[in-house]
């Protein structure tokens, strides 16, 4: 065994496995370098026992083109999308998968046997995917706050579950649109409210899941303006933020005796979505969740040294 450090991620190796056989897989974003996603699909192919390997690539706006053809040429299987290309990469691509279509960005993309691209969006079934398996009641009213890919992923995800949604952004222009999105598509009870503090209680007192999809929380940007005592223990909370993995809300959901699942819990999820599309085989959770957890430990402690 050997260990390889590509890009500040370190990948365990059994060099001599690595062959002209093996599939490569990848992550194409700006930064890369302390994304979680070759922990999580290294893991998941020595679990399946796979000769693949997954590699993280730092690519620039610019470069995008010329990325996605590289990889054409090169015959890799398949590779997810982060920031900031999920929406540009969607020109580059042969197909789109509907939901991703709808949603307008992608974070997986299929390589078929004839070299032909098609885009994904796991984000949602990822997060929806984390509830369900935590046992949470889908069939009651979400309040979901954010507007952004992630959330419109969620949203679109969630309404197929839901009684009602309750959406939550700053820029309420975009959860208007996403609220006439969901209502002509899924024709559920949605609506749409300004992220105002004195607005909050009652969307938050009436709420049986709660979910935040937006970037607040997340390290160095402000936090979700509510408070404990409007949370409750018959709750379920989830904060798809992961850095960190322990949010306030989550902190104040905890608190108030509510089940929580953090940003962790989904990107597991959704990387076994990832996994599970580009193989065919179920993700060994269990042992991506470990990897994962033992990653976001090392980042931490790096960061605070
Ligand atoms: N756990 C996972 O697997 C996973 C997967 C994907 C994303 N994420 C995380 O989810 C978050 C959102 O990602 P995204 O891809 O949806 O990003 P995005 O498309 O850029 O959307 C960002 C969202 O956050 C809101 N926002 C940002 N800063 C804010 C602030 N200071 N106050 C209030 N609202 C703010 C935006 O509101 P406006 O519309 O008003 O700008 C928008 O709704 C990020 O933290 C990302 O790391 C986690």
């Amino acid at each position: 065994m050997r260990i390889f450090e590509a890009c500040g991620i370190y990948l365990e190796f059994n060099s001599s496995a690595v062959s002209g056989k093996t599939q490569v897989y990848c992550l194409i974003g700006d930064p890369v370098d302390h994304s979680l996603s070759p922990a999580i699909q290294n893991t998941a192919f020595r679990s399946a026992g796979m000769d693949a390997v997954y590699v993280p690539f730092r690519v620039r706006r610019k470069e995008l083109k010329d990325a996605i053809r590289g990889l054409r040429a090169i015959g890799v299987r398949g590779f997810n999308v982060t920031t900031p290309h999920k929406s540009h990469v969607m020109r580059h691509l042969d197909k789109l998968d509907p939901t991703a279509r709808e949603i307008g960005s992608v974070n997986t993309v299929v390589a078929s046997e004839n070299g032909m691209l098609t885009g994904y969006n796991t984000d949602g079934i990822g997060a929806v995917k984390a509830l369900q398996d935590a046992g949470a009641p889908l069939n009651k009213t979400a309040l979901l706050f954010g507007a952004g890919g992630a959330s419109r992923a969620i949203a679109h995800a969630l309404a197929r579950h839901s009684k009602s949604i309750r959406l939550v952004n700053r820029t309420q222009s975009k959860a208007r649109e996403l609220e006439r999105r969901l209502r002509r598509k899924y024709r559920i009870d949605v609506s749409h409210h300004a992220l105002l503090r004195t607005r909050l209680r009652n969307l938050i007192e009436e709420a049986d899941i709660i979910i935040n999809g937006s970037a607040m929380g997340m390290d160095g940007r402000a936090d979700l303006p509510i408070e404990e005592n409007w949370l409750n223990r018959d709750q379920w909370v989830m904060d798809i933020v992961y850095r960190p993995p322990e949010t306030r809300l989550l902190n104040l959901a905890g608190l108030a005796g509510a089940r929580t699942l953090n940003g962790l819990d989904m990107l597991v999820s959704q990387g076994a979505c990832s996994f599970e599309l580009w193989t065919g085989r179920a993700a060994v959770i269990a042992e991506m969740r470990h990897a994962v957890a033992r990653e976001s430990l090392a980042f931490a402690h790096a960061k605070n040294s």
